[in-house]
């Protein structure tokens, strides 16, 4: 019988996964529902076995120097693990985790709900009846943009940029798609189309980003690209905010250059950059594309079953640092 592992997890999760874990291990879990500050988080997995960590805790060296050479594990808490620093895990022999295929379709959706919310300016619509406005139909009022057989354009066709592209079918949409390689499969099963990203970028009546955040992907999009989309366009993004210019993208958004955004991430989350939540041709959500109470459950299982699976000396089956 192997001794149970101590584990430390970052911040409340759903019971499920919690109590899955604590079937297993010796589990202390962040008392607060909030992001630990870095010196609350340095103390907290000092001895632990394993860590079970949000996207939003920086996980450095620093980290794991402090958790010490015993601890084996970070399970992080997200499909994208931009907030870990591999190279330090690497050298200090420590194995990393994330939460793939369990999330796929939450955020796949919500990236249309964005698009969506975005093209027939619902939440403008809804705020205004909600304000008293409304004093009757009328042929000019809140019109948006027709979805049903433009064309969408998806940078990034990993699980989830492919996931949310073979959703278009029902919209009769023509597909154009950017990524590093082509995917014959994507394109025989989808109808996609690859495209270079400046094609894309100039066809596309919907722009929607799926890459995961890599130095190549900073500021994926900015000015020029702002420049190449049509004036009628809308950007939707569901991966990372950094990959987005989010000054250049208000500046876009003021000026016309494009027409509307619909954004799930940020640059400098939780912070927004000024001037971005006054404008109406934007829809602003609080990083919510995975916050499906199944999806959450999931992802927490997903976590938990890496941990107990290293624990058992086993490779845990969504190891990223292999
Ligand atoms: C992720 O998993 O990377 C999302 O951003 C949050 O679920």
């Amino acid at each position: 019988m192997k001794r149970k592992w101590n584990v430390f997890v970052t911040r409340m999760l759903p019971e499920p996964a919690i109590n899955y874990l604590k079937a297993y291990c010796e589990v202390e879990i962040n008392p607060e529902d909030r992001v630990l500050s870095k010196a609350e988080l340095l103390a907290a997995v000092k001895g632990r076995d394993a860590v079970l960590s949000q996207l939003t805790d920086i996980i450095d060296d620093a980290v794991f120097a402090a958790a010490g050479p015993q601890c084996k594990v970070f399970a992080n808490y997200a499909v994208g693990y931009n907030n870990v620093d591999l190279e330090a895990a690497a050298r200090r022999g420590v194995m990393i985790t994330n939460t793939p295929d369990v999330l796929t379709d939450a955020t796949a959706d919500l990236a249309w709900t964005l698009l969506f919310a975005t093209a027939r300016r619902v939440v403008e619509a809804d705020d205004f009846l909600r304000k008293g406005k409304y004093q009757g139909w009328g042929p000019m009022l809140l019109l948006g943009v027709e979805i049903t057989g433009k064309t969408l354009g998806v940078i990034g066709t990993g699980r989830i940029g492919q996931n949310f592209a073979s959703k278009a079918k029902a919209f009769s949409m023509k597909v154009l798609y950017n990524d590093i390689h082509r995917n014959l499969d994507f394109e025989k099963t989808t109808g996609a189309v690859y495209a270079d990203k400046e094609t894309l970028l100039r066809e596309s009546d919907f722009v929607s980003l799926h890459v995961p955040l890599l130095p190549a992907t900073r500021h994926l999009i900015g000015a020029p690209e702002f420049y190449i989309m049509k004036n009628t366009a809308i950007l939707i993004n569901t991966s990372r905010g950094p990959v987005v210019n989010e000054q250049e993208l208000v500046a876009a958004l003021k000026s016309g250059q494009i027409w509307g955004a619909g954004l799930d991430v940020f640059e400098n989350e939780p912070e927004l950059t000024p001037g971005l939540a006054e404008l109406t041709n934007v829809v602003i959500l609080p990083h919510v594309a995975s916050a499906t109470v199944e999806t959450r459950i999931n992802m927490g299982l997903v976590a938990a079953r890496n941990i107990v699976a290293a624990m058992q000396g086993e490779v845990p089956p969504n190891l990223v640092n292999r």
